[in-house]
């Protein structure tokens, strides 16, 4: 059965953890379903994981809508959410709702997730869930908006008040989830008892109802970004680069291909 915006809530009720990662490509969505996670993100990290950008700010729409089209394809059977990127629907409610279809009737995503909880993005909020899309919220860093903010920068308990009228506005107008990004551990762990949405942390400490990682920093893909709040389960960077390397010396020296490789007249009908 197909996991859906009502399984989180299910599990954030059960005390269940909520399990997600972010996904790019059509097999890595295949393993993450095969693996049990509760949902995919098609984040707008996919500026900065694969398209080597130093910022999300210049994730493209329609590029994210055709990858969010591969993950889709690769994960039938999970959530799948499509992140809105900068430029996308900070216009106007009708932008946002536009672009919003596009990521279910393109891209084949499940529901959409846009940054920040200010009167603007709760009017977008409503728009899109008007328009029948589910919407998640996302508080604490907001990568789009480092521009103004003056960098990256956690949410301490000085931005408490902010920090909470914003998720709860939220949650008033209908998301079904909230990621928190980089909120110290116990103010996410206080908002997280007090909302009835599930909160998914990304450094944001122990006590969220759920984790997210960006998949290439958890598989060791990002070179030497190493935040405190990414742990690195495998080193692929190295594996890579191992079998590449051995590629290139067994092309080199005539290893590669061998006779198991090549196609042989006789094998001919
Ligand atoms: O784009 C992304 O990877 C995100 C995560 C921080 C959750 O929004």
């Amino acid at each position: 059965m197909k996991k859906d915006i009502h399984s989180l809530l299910l599990k954030k009720n059960r005390g269940e953890k909520i399990v997600s990662l972010t996904a790019y490509d059509y097999m890595t969505a295949r393993l993450q379903e095969e693996a049990g996670v509760d949902f995919i993100l098609v984040g707008d990290s996919i500026a900065m994981a694969v398209f080597g950008q130093k910022t999300t700010i210049g994730a493209d729409l329609d590029v994210m809508i055709a990858h969010t089209k591969a993950v889709s394809r690769g994960a039938v059977n999970t959530l799948v959410v499509g992140d809105m990127p900068f430029g996308s629907y900070e216009r106007s409610d009708s932008q946002a709702v536009k672009n919003a279809v596009r990521f279910l009737s393109e891209g084949g995503a499940d529901a959409v997730k846009l940054e920040g909880g200010n009167n603007r993005s709760i009017s977008r909020v409503r728009a899109i869930i008007d328009s029948g899309i589910p919407v998640m919220g996302h508080v604490g860093l907001l990568p789009q908006s480092i521009k103004q903010a003056g960098g990256y920068r956690v949410v301490y308990s000085n931005k408490r008040d902010e920090l909470f009228e914003e998720a709860f506005a939220l949650q008033q107008a209908g998301v079904f989830s909230i990621v928190f990004e980089c909120i110290e551990e116990e103010l996410a762990a206080e908002l997280t008892g007090k909302l009835e949405v599930p909160t998914i942390g990304i450094g944001a400490g122990r006590f969220t109802d759920g984790q997210i990682l960006v998949v290439n920093d958890m598989l060791g893909l990002s070179g030497d970004f190493e935040p405190r709040f990414v742990k690195k389960y495998v080193q692929l960077d190295s594996i890579i680069l191992e079998a590449l390397k051995k590629f290139s010396s067994e092309v080199r020296n005539g290893k590669f291909p061998s006779d198991s490789n090549v196609y042989h007249a006789r094998e001919e009908k």
